[in-house]
């Protein structure tokens, strides 16, 4: 019987703010999986701030999406028909799928896939925790800034897969770890579930006090995921030779103009900027997995997730991240 794949494809460019009428949802049909092809179901799709770059191709190694395009993105699936020798019938892999139902691959290295080792942790943290969220931190935190004990690290978007795992890993460390976050609740995920010392609602009218008053011996480190006048105003706290790790700029992917930045403060500290691009970790998820997995397993290092159920509710789920409203790692489940 033939196979019906739902896929979101794009509708129109988004202006600021991505809505659900920028995409539109195509049903297509499954075609069977050639020699050295194979076909595998999406049982979750990853959803991340990257993907508004990615759209407009502002994100590296991305062209600019065109009206009918598939989404790109990142899913969870397991293979069902198969005709190559590497992957098997029943394996469950990370796939480059793109927004859609069933992805048909001939198992190029390019599409970006990994069979999955069976874990305690859920198949979907392979997308968050365990997957190139979680890479991304470790990269930032375990190979570029390196926190010791009693050092005082802060990071943003503190209740989101990057932001909360990079406090956690800090806190391994030793280090004081104060999140920053939009929201008493996701303030309160930081502490209460992810262990970190304090976290300051940025939406308080406050919270730079309130901040300072966390980081009585200033600030050593700083993970910054949202760029933009945070990252400014976060940077004045900073010690003299503090690190940032320039991770992400969230609140500026939906601006076609970008936050100006004073670099003078910069020099002043004699701040060292750390950048993070995931891409160049690749290599080393294994080394990366190696030392996660068994802290997801013992529950030293905890995940949140933010996720709906069905593909017609990814546009919806998007525009939900692209506004700062999810609270946890955004997933669909299919
Ligand atoms: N360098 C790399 O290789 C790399 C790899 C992966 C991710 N990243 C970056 O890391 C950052 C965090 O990624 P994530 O997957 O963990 O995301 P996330 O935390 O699940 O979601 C984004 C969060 O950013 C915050 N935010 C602040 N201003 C925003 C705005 N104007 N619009 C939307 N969100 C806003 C919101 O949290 P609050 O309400 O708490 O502010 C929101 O929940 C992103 O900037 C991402 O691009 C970089």
């Amino acid at each position: 019987m033939t196979k019906i794949n739902k896929q979101v494809q794009l509708e129109q460019q988004p202006e600021g703010k991505p809505t659900e009428k920028d995409f539109r949802i195509v049903e297509t049909e499954v075609s069977s999986p050639k020699d050295g092809e194979f076909l595998a179901k999406n049982l979750f799709l990853s959803l991340d701030p990257y993907m508004r770059g990615a759209i407009a191709g502002k994100h590296m190694g991305h062209t600019r999406l065109n009206q009918g395009d598939l989404i790109g993105g990142r899913c969870v699936s397991e293979v069902i028909e198969s005709n190559n020798s590497t992957y098997k019938v029943g394996d469950r892999i990370v796939i480059e799928s793109g927004w859609q139902e069933y992805v048909l691959s001939s198992g190029q290295k390019e599409h970006g896939i990994r069979i999955i080792n069976s874990s305690k942790a859920s198949l979907s943290a392979s997308l968050g925790v365990l997957g190139m969220p979680g890479l991304t931190s470790w990269a930032g935190v375990e190979c570029l800034s390196k926190p010791t004990l009693g050092e005082t690290f802060v990071v943003t978007a503190a209740a989101g897969p990057v932001g909360g795992t990079a406090g956690q890993l800090a806190k391994l460390k030793g280090a004081h770890v104060v999140g920053v976050a939009g929201s008493k609740e996701k303030c309160s995920i930081a502490v209460n579930h992810y262990g970190f010392d304090a976290c300051v609602n940025y939406n308080d009218p406050n919270w730079l006090e309130n901040l300072s008053k966390e980081c009585p011996r200033g600030i050593d480190l700083y993970f910054d995921n949202v760029g933009g006048l945070v990252l400014d105003q976060i940077s004045d706290q900073l010690n003299l030779y503090g690190r940032i790790i320039l991770c992400g700029f969230v609140s500026q992917y939906n601006n076609k103009e970008w936050h100006g930045h004073n670099l003078g403060k910069y020099v002043g500290k004699r701040a060292n900027l750390l950048s993070v691009v995931v891409y160049d970790y690749y290599d080393r998820f294994e080394e990366f997995l190696n030392v996660a997995i068994p802290l997801v397993e013992s529950e030293k290092l905890k995940y949140k997730e933010d996720k709906v159920v069905g593909i017609d509710l990814a546009p919806k789920h998007f525009s939900k991240l692209m506004s700062g409203e999810n609270v946890g790692k955004a997933l669909v489940e299919f």
